[in-house]
C-alpha cells in the first residue's frame, strides 16, 4: 500500500482544545430561542404496582410550572423503546421499577421543574416485585425462551473428561457515568416541523421515536448531534425518553423545550450494564486443555426489553474468549425483573461472557497447580492459516487469531515469568501485604450481530475555495471518530487536515443511520466518507485529464497541491476550474460490510467480519487486614491493525482498561429489598479516579498489526475491545488472594471490592 500522510499520524482530537478550555459545546450549552421551557419527570417510588390515583394539583400550582403532562395528554405513540414497543414514555396504569417516569413537568427553569416534580402524589397498589435473578427464575419471568449455542457433544465429553470442575460466578452491572448526563432539546418549527438536539449515539432512532410520538412522518423531524460528553453505550437508547419528552412538550406549548437529568435522576432512571450469573462445568486434561464446557448465563435484563436480547447474545458469542472449545454448550436466560432496563455498555455483553471464560481458565489452573498463563497457552485458537482448532461455538472459523504471538511478546516485554517468581518470593516474606499478577487475553468480534445495521453513509462537499465540508452518519462521543474520518478525507484530497470540517451529525444530511456502536464507527463511516471523496476525486481527475491532456494516473494530490502531468497547482485552483466547467463537487458515499451473515436461533453463521485482539498483564497489591488494594503496574499490547491514529487509539486502550478494571473492582451497584438503587451518586458509586490508575502504565499498539480483511486502511476497531483488558486486574486480585490462603480457590465474584476481598480472605 502507498504511503499515507494523514492516515496513521498521531493527530490530536479535533476538539482537544475545546474540551480542555470549555469551549466545546454540549447539548445543554446550546443557546436556545427565547421562551425556552425546562422539563423534569415525576418518578415512581414503587418497584411494581398499579396506579390508583394521580394527584398533581400541588405540582401544577408550584412556582414556574407551565404544564404538567400525563399519559392522557400524549398526542400519539407513548413509546420510547428501541426494540419491541414495551417502554412507555409515561407510565400507563402500571409501574415497573423505582424511577420509572410517571408524569412530566414543564416549567420556566430547570430547578422549578425539578422542585415541582417532587410534589406529585401517586397512589400505587403494590404488586409482587421481582428484583433478583433467583426471583425471576422462580417466577419464570423472561423475555424469550432460553437460547442455546452448541458444537460437539458437551455432555458426553464432560462425562469422559480426565478432570472436571464446576462453579458459579456473579458479575455485577455498571453505571455508565458519562461525564455529560443525558440531555435533549426540541424547537418547534413551521408546519409541524421539529428540530431536536440530543446527546445520543443514535440520531436516527431519536428521529423515529419523536416522529411516532408526534404522529408525524419521519421527514418532519430533524435530529442534530454535535457531540456527547461520553456515551459508552448508555446513549444508544436511553436518550429517547428525554428527546420525546422535549418534542411532546414543545408541541403542547409551542415553545422550545429542554431537558437534562440531574446525576441522581440519571442513575435512578436509566439502564446500566447487565449483571449476570455464570454457572459452568468444564472437563480438561492434565495440562489444562479443555475437552468440554457447559456454560449457563443468567442475565438480569430489568423491566423492558431494550437491547437485552442482542446484549445477551453477544455475551454468549464471547463465552469462548480466545479459546478453542471442542465440545461446548452455552445456554442463556434473559430474565425480566422490576429494575432499570439494563442496556448497552461498552462491549455490549461481550465482557460478561469473556470474564466468565477467564474465570474458568483461572479455576482450572488452580485445580492443576499450574501457572494460569500456561493453561491459556494450550487453549488458544489456532493461528492464521490453521486448519484445526479454529471453529467457534457458533460455527464461524477464526481466521485471524494472532493472540498466541501477542501474548508471547507481552509476556517477554513485561517480564512476566521473572516477576511471577519475584512476587512469590515477596509474598513468602510478607505476612500482611500480598501481591498478585495475571495476564489475560482479549478476542472481540467486530460487527453488529444484527447484520443489516452494518451500513453507513457520508456526504462530502468541496467548496470553490478548496475547503471541504463533511458529514457522516456516526456520532462523536470523545472516541475521536470525527478526527479519524477527517484524516481519511484529507488523505483523499492531499489537503491539510484543517481544510476538512466535520459538523454536527444530522439526520437531514445522512439518513437511515445505525447507532454509533459495536466499535464500528470508523470502520463504517471511514469507508463511506472515503467512497464519497473518491467519487469527487474521480470527477476532478476526469476533468483534469481532459483539460491538461494527461492520463488519470499522472494526477496526484499532496501537500495542498495537485500535480497534473508536469504542472503543479493549488488544489483550490483545480476546484475553481472544475466549478467553471460545471463539474459536480458534492457526493454521497455508502458502505456495507461484506461477508457477514448470522442466524441467532440456530447459533450459526459469520456474525463478525473480523476479530480484534489484545492482552494485558496487571500486578496488584492487597492489604489482607482490610482488603484495600492498588494496581501497581499494567502492561498492555493491543492490536488495532494499521492504526488510523495511534494517539487516539492509545487513549482508547488506556481509557478502556481503566473503565474495565473499575467495573470489576470498585464499581458496585446496590439495590435494597424495595428495589431502590442505593448507589445513585459518586458519593456511594466509585468509579476509578486519576489516583487509581496503575502506578506504572505501559500501552503499546502491536506493530505487526494489520487487518487481514479490507477495512479502512487495514485498521481495526478499537472502541470496546480494550475494556476487557481490565479483566487482568480482577484476576491479579484473585491471584493475590490465592497466595494469601492456599487452602481453597478464591472463587471471587465481581466487583472485587475491598469488602469482598476481605470476606474471601476471612471466610471459614
Ligand atoms: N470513548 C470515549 N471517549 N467515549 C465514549 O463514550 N464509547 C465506547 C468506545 N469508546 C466511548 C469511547 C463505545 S461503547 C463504543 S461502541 C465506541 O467507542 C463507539 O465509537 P467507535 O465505533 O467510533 O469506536
Ligand atoms: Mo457501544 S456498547 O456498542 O455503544
Amino acid at each position: 500500500m502507498s504511503e499515507t500522510v494523514h492516515v496513521g499520524a498521531p493527530t490530536r482530537h479535533d476538539s482537544a482544545v475545546g474540551h480542555v478550555t470549555g469551549t466545546a459545546r454540549y447539548t445543554d450549552d446550546l443557546p436556545l430561542p427565547a421562551g425556552c421551557l425546562h422539563l423534569a419527570f415525576g418518578l415512581s417510588e414503587v418497584a411494581h404496582g398499579t396506579i390508583t390515583k394521580l394527584d398533581l394539583e400541588a405540582v401544577k400550582e408550584a412556582p414556574g410550572v407551565v404544564a404538567v403532562l400525563t399519559v392522557d395528554d400524549l398526542p400519539a405513540a407513548n413509546d420510547v423503546s428501541p426494540s419491541v414497543h414495551d417502554e412507555p414514555l409515561l407510565a400507563d396504569g402500571t409501574v415497573h421499577y423505582v424511577g420509572q417516569p410517571v408524569f412530566l413537568v414543564v416549567a420556566t427553569s430547570h430547578l422549578a421543574a425539578r422542585k415541582a416534580a417532587t410534589l406529585g402524589r401517586v397512589d400505587i397498589t403494590p404488586l409482587p416485585a421481582l428484583l433478583t435473578i433467583d426471583a425471576a427464575l422462580a417466577a419464570g419471568s423472561q423475555f424469550e425462551a432460553p437460547l442455546t449455542f452448541a458444537r460437539g457433544a458437551a455432555e458426553l465429553a464432560l462425562s469422559k473428561a480426565t478432570h472436571r470442575l464446576s462453579g458459579t460466578m456473579e458479575i455485577g452491572g455498571q453505571e455508565h457515568f458519562y461525564l455529560e448526563g443525558q440531555a435533549a432539546a426540541a424547537e418547534p418549527g413551521e408546519d409541524g416541523d421539529m428540530l431536536v438536539h440530543s446527546s445520543t449515539q443514535h440520531p436516527s432512532e431519536i428521529q423515529h421515536k419523536v416522529a411516532e410520538a408526534l404522529g408525524q412522518p419521519f421527514n418532519t423531524v430533524r435530529v442534530s448531534v454535535r457531540r456527547m460528553g461520553g456515551g459508552f453505550g448508555g446513549k444508544e437508547s436511553q436518550g429517547n425518553a428525554l428527546a420525546v419528552a422535549c418534542a411532546v412538550a414543545a408541541r403542547a406549548t409551542g415553545r422550545p423545550c429542554k431537558m437534562r437529568y440531574d446525576r441522581d435522576d440519571d442513575m435512578v432512571i436509566t439502564g446500566k450494564r447487565h449483571d449476570l450469573r455464570i454457572a459452568y462445568e468444564v472437563g480438561f486434561d492434565a495440562e489444562g486443555r479443555i475437552e468440554a464446557l457447559d456454560v449457563e448465563h443468567f442475565v438480569r435484563c430489568g423491566w423492558a426489553q431494550d437491547l437485552s436480547l442482542p446484549v445477551a447474545d453477544r455475551a454468549m458469542l464471547h463465552a469462548d474468549n480466545a479459546y478453542y472449545l471442542p465440545n461446548v454448550r452455552i445456554r442463556s436466560h434473559r430474565l425480566r425483573t422490576n429494575t432499570q432496563s439494563a442496556t448497552a455498555f461498552r462491549g455490549f455483553g461481550g465482557p460478561q461472557g469473556l470474564v466468565g471464560m477467564e474465570r474458568i481458565i483461572d479455576h482450572i489452573a488452580a485445580e492443576l497447580g499450574r501457572d494460569p498463563l500456561n493453561v491459556r497457552r494450550v487453549n488458544f485458537y489456532g493461528p492464521p492459516g490453521s486448519k484445526d482448532r479454529v471453529t467457534t461455538p457458533y460455527h464461524m472459523e477464526v481466521e485471524d487469531c494472532v493472540i498466541a504471538d501477542m501474548v508471547e511478546e507481552l509476556a517477554a516485554s513485561s517480564d512476566y515469568a521473572a516477576r511471577r517468581k519475584e512476587i512469590a518470593d515477596y509474598n513468602a516474606g510478607s505476612p500482611i501485604l500480598k501481591r498478585g499478577i495475571a495476564l489475560t487475553p482479549v478476542k472481540f468480534g467486530i460487527s453488529f450481530t444484527l447484520s443489516h445495521l452494518n451500513q453507513a453513509g457520508a456526504l462530502v462537499h468541496v467548496y470553490t475555495d478548496g475547503s471541504i465540508h463533511l458529514n457522516h452518519g456516526g456520532t462523536e462521543m470523545g472516541q475521536g471518530l470525527n478526527t479519524k474520518v477527517a484524516q481519511v478525507a484529507a488523505e483523499a484530497f492531499g489537503q491539510p487536515l484543517d481544510a476538512v470540517r466535520i459538523t454536527a451529525t444530522d439526520t437531514g444530511k445522512v439518513p437511515n443511520t445505525s447507532a454509533t456502536a459495536a466499535s464500528s464507527g470508523s470502520d463504517l463511516n471511514g469507508m463511506a466518507a472515503k467512497a464519497a471523496c473518491d467519487t469527487i476525486r474521480d470527477r476532478l481527475n476526469a476533468f483534469a485529464a481532459e483539460r491538461w491532456q494527461v492520463q488519470p494516473d499522472q494526477i496526484a494530490y499532496a501537500g495542498g497541491m495537485v500535480t497534473i502531468g508536469s504542472e503543479t497547482l493549488p488544489f483550490a485552483e483545480l476546484v475553481q476550474s472544475a466549478y467553471q466547467a460545471r463539474i459536480q463537487l458534492s457526493a454521497t458515499g455508502f458502505y456495507a460490510t461484506p461477508k457477514i451473515k448470522w442466524d441467532r436461533f440456530k447459533g450459526q453463521g459469520r456474525p463478525f467480519f473480523y476479530f480484534a485482539y489484545g492482552a494485558a498483564v496487571t500486578e496488584v497489591i492487597v492489604d489482607t487486614l482490610t482488603g484495600e488494594n492498588r494496581i501497581l503496574q499494567a502492561d498492555i499490547l493491543h492490536d488495532v491493525g494499521r492504526s488510523l491514529n495511534p494517539a487516539i487509539d492509545i487513549g482508547q486502550v488506556e481509557g478502556g482498561y481503566v473503565q474495565g478494571a473499575g467495573w470489576l473492582t470498585t464499581e458496585e451497584l446496590v439495590w435494597d429489598d424495595q428495589g431502590r438503587l442505593r448507589t445513585h451518586a459518586p458519593s456511594t458509586y466509585k468509579i476509578p479516579a486519576c489516583s487509581d490508575r496503575p502506578k506504572s502504565f505501559t500501552v503499546r499498539l502491536w506493530d505487526k498489526g494489520r487487518n487481514r480483511e479490507e477495512t479502512i486502511y487495514r485498521s481495526k476497531a478499537v472502541g470496546e475491545p480494550p475494556f476487557m483488558l481490565g479483566t487482568s486486574a480482577f484476576l491479579a486480585l484473585s491471584d493475590a488472594l490465592a497466595q494469601a490462603r492456599s487452602d481453597r480457590y478464591p472463587a471471587l465474584d465481581a466487583p472485587a471490592t475491598a469488602e469482598r476481598l476481605l470476606t474471601a480472605l476471612t471466610a471459614p
